[in-house]
Order: C-alpha cells, then sequence, then structure tokens
C-alpha cells in the first residue's frame, strides 16, 4: 500500500477510487445522503454497518451498477459527475471504462448455469475482452488453478458447493484483470464451515495487493486483511478507522451496539484496553 497517499484530486492514479458527495435515493427513501470514500492502491477496506444501511447501494454505485442521483465517482482515472442527466451520454464512454476496471462478487455468486467453472471464468475474456478461446480457457485455467479450483474446470455450477461456486465467482472476477475488485457480502450466502476457503482466497488477492472493498461482517476477516473499515450507518460513513483500533475501540455509540452483534470478543463499555492486538498483515510483512 502505498501509505504516503492523500485524499486528494478525483482520479489520481494512487487512488483507484475516490468518491465525493455521493447520494441516492429510491423514491422517497434517500439511500446515501453524501458519501465520501477514498481508497489507496493496494488498500483493502472493509464496509460495515446495519441492514439496510446502504452498503450495497454504494458498492453498486461505485462501478455505476446503480445510477447515483449525486455527487462524484472517479475509479481508476474516470470521473464521473453523477446527477446531470442531460451529460448522460457523453459519460457512457467513462461508465464503461470504471466497469471494465472494477469486477464485483456478489453475495450469491451470480454463476451462468449453463456454463462450466472453465465457461464461467472464460467468458468475460471471450466476450468483453475478445480474446482468442485458447487464450481465455488457458486464462481461466490458471485462475481456476489459483483459487484451488483446477479439478472442477468441467464442473456445472449446480454440481459445486457454495464455497466452490464463490471461488469460481472470483476467479471470474480476476478473469477481466480488474484493478479492483468489489465484494458484497461474499461469505453471508455460505455455511460457516465453507467461508474459510473463500476468505482464503480472498486474503491471498489482498496480499498479492489487489485493491479491494469488501462489504462483510466478518470481524476476524476485517482484523486480520483490512487496512481499514468503515462503518455506515443511516446511509453515511458514521465512523472510520484501522481494524484494530475499530474493533476494539469503536467511538460511536451506534458502532458499538453494532459490533457488540457481530463481535463476540469486543470489551464490554468501559473495560481498559484487553491488551495487545493481532498485528496487521503490514506490521507481519515488516
Ligand atoms: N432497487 C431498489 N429499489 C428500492 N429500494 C431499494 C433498492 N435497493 C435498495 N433499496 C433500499 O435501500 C436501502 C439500502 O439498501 P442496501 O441494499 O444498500 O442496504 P445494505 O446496507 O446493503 O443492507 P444488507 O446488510 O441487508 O445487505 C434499503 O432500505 C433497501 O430496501
Ligand atoms: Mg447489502
Amino acid at each position: 500500500m502505498n501509505t504516503t497517499d492523500q485524499p486528494g484530486t478525483p482520479g489520481r492514479t494512487d487512488s483507484p477510487i475516490h468518491i465525493r458527495g455521493l447520494q441516492k435515493r429510491f423514491g422517497a427513501l434517500e439511500v446515501l445522503k453524501g458519501v465520501d470514500l477514498t481508497v489507496a492502491r493496494g488498500e483493502v477496506v472493509v464496509v460495515m454497518g446495519p441492514s439496510g444501511s446502504g452498503k450495497t447501494t454504494l458498492i453498486r454505485c461505485m462501478n455505476l451498477l446503480e445510477e447515483p442521483d449525486a455527487g462524484t465517482v472517479a475509479v481508476c482515472g474516470c470521473s464521473v459527475e453523477c446527477g446531470d442527466r442531460a451529460r448522460r451520454r457523453e459519460r457512457a464512454r467513462q461508465v464503461r471504462e470504471i466497469r471494465h476496471r472494477t469486477a464485483m462478487v456478489f453475495q450469491q455468486f451470480n454463476l451462468f448455469p449453463h456454463l462450466t467453472a472453465l465457461g464461467n471464468v472464460a467468458e468475460g475474456p471471450l466476450s468483453v475482452r475478445r480474446m482468442p478461446r485458447a487464450d481465455a480457457e488457458a486464462l481461466a485455467r490458471r485462475l481456476l488453478d489459483r483459487v484451488g479450483l483446477a479439478d472442477k474446470a468441467a464442473e456445472y455450477p449446480a454440481r459445486l458447493s457454495g464455497g466452490q461456486k464463490q471461488r469460481v465467482a472470483i476467479a471470474r472476477a480476476l478473469a477481466m484483470e480488474p484493478e479492483v475488485v468489489l465484494f458484497d457480502e461474499p461469505t453471508s450466502a455460505l455455511d460457516p464451515e465453507l467461508h474459510a476457503e473463500v476468505l482464503q482466497v480472498m486474503r491471498e488477492l489482498a496480499r498479492d495487493g489487489m485493491t479491494m472493498v469488501v462489504v462483510t461482517h466478518e470481524v476476524e476477516f476485517a482484523r486480520e486483511v483490512s487496512d481499514r473499515v468503515v462503518f455506515m450507518d443511516g446511509g453515511v460513513v458514521l465512523e472510520e478507522g484501522p481494524p484494530r483500533e475499530f474493533l476494539s475501540r469503536p467511538a460511536h455509540p451506534r458502532a458499538q451496539a453494532f459490533l457488540r452483534l457481530v463481535a463476540h470478543d469486543l470489551p464490554e463499555e468501559g473495560a481498559d484496553d484487553e491488551g495487545p492486538d493481532k498485528p496487521t498483515r503490514w506490521e507481519r510483512a515488516s
């Protein structure tokens, strides 16, 4: 991670994600009420918050799967001013570019049921990147190997476990060679015993330097792997900070209440520090 990165100009190459004043409503419901978020290259940001707080909407707005009502979305050097419907056409190229550079991994995998694992991973390189079939399939095999599924290349999704499906979905995301991967609760549809295999793939991706925004309530993953935790509630970022601080000593009462529900080792209110936290991956690496 580039620790000298300053939140600054939209589109700076050392901040692949730079969002300012993001607003989104669905009818009368104001879901995002002015969210600012900068993510540095190689940074892993975990987004947590109660159900309905706007987490999914935020990451869908990041790659413009959802059209924000106002604000600026600058991703990998492409900047889009939202809300100006008259300029929608001019923005189409930027939106396409942003979608190419970001990949999304969904809670429900969203694999094509009629394609094998190999076919699912090769589909993007074939149809979007226009790679020759042999190259696309070679890439898909390498990526399936990377997520530990080399032996499942010929299987259809219906014959894969949830954890295997999610690992295929991660390989499929990587096949687009994104600069940023956005994860929306990638383990929450899985039985608990399948969480670890998916989190391990994500841990390795983070170790390899991928820029990642991960909506998750996996506290241990946030503690061990993330550089920063962002806590959302009611459509705003209420608090953010390094995981060891946020997860052990959240400042906002709503963050404290939320963490009591998802984390089992949060000290009681007013309790002293529970002792040295685990080192982060950066500290372990240094
Ligand atoms: N397409 C939509 N149309 C109407 N309302 C929507 C739509 N998408 C989301 N909402 C509403 O916006 C609010 C925020 O939804 P969002 O999915 O972003 O929350 P979330 O923080 O991801 O919640 P969860 O933890 O349950 O996934 C919710 O009240 C939801 O019902
Ligand atoms: Mg959600």
